[in-house]
């Protein structure tokens, strides 16, 4: 099937065109269900909404981004393209999303599972050889990983330019984090040394909740700056996904508030100030989006920490307003991402 009419890669890069400054961006976890999905959707509906042009290629065979970025059709796939291999063959799966702006999508189905399987020697370089000449018409290209570190989403390391390590809050977060990183660092220092780890981004945080905060500090001892920060639990995220659209688009004030962490970590990705987060507003006092926890224990701590939240949520704001507009300050300035204090206890 031929996109020519759509595709940005159907439009063949000048010779003498400006060298590629396209970030190609692996989300990636050991564990499933932590968020990658998600995490990727939402930089994606960030990245359109603010014009860029972006291609998202879901490498799941789950297909879950596939079904969320509702592509009218899709005649070839993840799976067929990893099969055929050739130079630059990715061009021909790409389709246009079914959401605004120039959202692409390579879309996945079952049978990619059937290339999990390393076919031999240098199986992993497939996707890159198959995206050459292709994602540098794209200003991001995003890689949703299935839950493993294995072939497929070895190919998404060997393709990229950053790694994003998605966690969440638990036990097991450092773990996690801890071999995710590791893959990364064996890829770039065995066969693709442009490959960065761009950090690793905790999901579902709940700052009510002490031992999220908990966890998010072990990670930050453990990780460092490689801890980018918090991205806030919220309702709003299944509840777009449910109705195929960018979080973004979703009214809530709880889509207000991860639509904000979002545009932060969109910026630290591509390094530089796409989404100007001043301009979004976000009513961090209302307690709306805090009375929508997943668990009934968040619910009982919720109800317990009630006049204390308050307090928090206006140091919140202040640390929004003081660091909005530097890229690199995600971890400071996501609203989810505090640390104990004695309001909190
Ligand atoms: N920040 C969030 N707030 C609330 N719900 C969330 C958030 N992030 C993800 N979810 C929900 O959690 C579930 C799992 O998320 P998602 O599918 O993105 O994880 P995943 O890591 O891609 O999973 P898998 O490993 O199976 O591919 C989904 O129902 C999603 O809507
Ligand atoms: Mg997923």
């Amino acid at each position: 099937m031929s996109h020519a009419s759509h595709s940005p890669s159907a439009t063949p890069a000048p010779e003498s065109a400006p060298e590629s400054t396209t970030q190609i961006v692996a989300a990636l976890s050991l564990k499933g269900g932590v968020g990658k999905t998600s995490v990727v959707l939402g930089v994606a509906g960030a990245a359109a909404s603010a014009g860029l042009k972006v291609l998202v290629i879901d490498l799941d065979p789950q297909a879950n981004a596939t079904a969320t970025l509702n592509p009218e059709s899709a005649q070839f796939t993840t799976s067929d393209v990893l099969y055929d291999g050739r130079p630059g063959i990715a061009a021909d799966a790409i389709v246009p999303s079914s959401w605004e702006g120039t959202l692409d999508l390579i879309a996945s189905e079952p049978a990619l599972e059937h290339r999990s399987q390393s076919p031999g020697t240098g199986s992993e370089l497939r996707l890159r050889t198959a995206l050459d000449g292709v994602a540098s018409n794209y200003d991001l290209v995003l890689f949703d990983c299935p839950p493993s570190l294995g072939e497929l989403t070895r190919n998404a390391l060997y393709a990229a330019t950053s790694a994003l390590v998605v966690t969440e809050p638990t036990f097991f977060a450092v773990q996690g984090a801890a071999q995710a990183i590791e893959a990364v660092q064996v890829v770039s220092e065995h066969g693709n040394p442009e490959l960065k780890p761009a950090g690793i981004v905790v999901n579902r945080m709940r700052n009510t909740l002490e031992d999220h905060r908990e966890h998010m500090a072990d990670l930050q001892k453990e990780f460092g700056k490689l801890v980018l920060g918090g991205l806030p639990d919220r309702s709003a995220v299944p509840q777009a996904q449910g109705a195929q659209i960018p979080v973004q688009m979703w009214k809530s004030n709880g889509a207000a508030d991860i639509s904000k962490a979002l545009g932060l970590l969109l910026n630290r990705l591509v390094g530089k100030t796409v989404v100007n987060v001043t301009t979004t507003t976000v009513n961090l006092s209302d307690s709306t989006p805090r009375t929508e926890p997943t668990e009934a224990s968040s619910e009982k701590k919720l109800k317990k920490n009630k006049t204390k939240k308050k307090k928090a949520s206006t140091q919140e704001i202040a640390k929004t307003v003081d660091l909005t507009n530097k890229p690199e300050s995600l971890a400071n300035l996501t609203p989810t991402y505090r640390f104990t204090t004695s309001e909190d206890k």
